[in-house]
């Protein structure tokens, strides 16, 4: 069985990143897409609410979604996947996403990535841009899944309140 995993941090998942998981669920066998937790980056979303979003955006059969906080070649490891998926969106992307696919085969010799383009019409999105969108009430149905739409407004709205109240 293919196993493949996809990495990231999803904070929080776009349809940028729905498209590649819709396209890896189709050549592997099985996908487990994972937020990977990074101390030194906390992010907007808790890892536990970036899953929620994820679950509520993912409809196809062979995807799981997890979580895990060491290096993505151990994880790779305890699940017995072969491959690791990327999204490529511009050549700014290649440089760093080409030397981090040669770190993890050096840690774990069964693993290797593959790196899928982004279709054109998600390539200048992030979930950076998509939070600076949200800030601003921008129009999100071009961006984010229709199912956490309402969710991520209403979430940022209250964080927005909080931060306003604190300055
Ligand atoms: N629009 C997109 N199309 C295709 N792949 C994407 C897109 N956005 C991100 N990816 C890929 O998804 C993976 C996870 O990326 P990541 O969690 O950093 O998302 P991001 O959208 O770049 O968020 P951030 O703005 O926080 O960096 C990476 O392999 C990245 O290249
Ligand atoms: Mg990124």
């Amino acid at each position: 069985m293919k196993i493949a995993i996809y990495p990231g941090s999803f904070d929080p998942v776009t349809l940028g990143h729905l498209n590649i998981i819709k396209r890896a669920s189709k050549a592997f066998d099985k996908v487990i897409v994972c937020v990977m937790v990074n101390s030194r980056k906390t992010g907007m979303f808790s890892p536990e609410e970036r899953l929620d979003f994820l679950r509520r955006s993912i409809q196809m059969d062979n995807v799981e979604v997890d979580t895990y906080s060491g290096l993505v070649s151990d994880y790779a490891k305890i699940k017995n996947a072969q491959v690791l998926v990327k999204g490529l969106r511009a050549v700014s992307d290649f440089e760093a996403e080409v030397q981090m696919a040669m770190v993890n085969s050096q840690l774990n010799k069964e693993l290797d990535t593959v790196f899928l383009p982004c279709s054109p019409k998600y390539s200048y999105l992030s979930s950076t841009v998509v939070k600076e969108l949200a800030r601003y009430n921008a129009n999100l149905e071009d961006v984010l899944p229709r199912e956490i739409i309402e969710d991520i407004k209403l979430r940022m709205e209250e964080r927005r309140g909080v931060c306003d109240d604190k300055s």
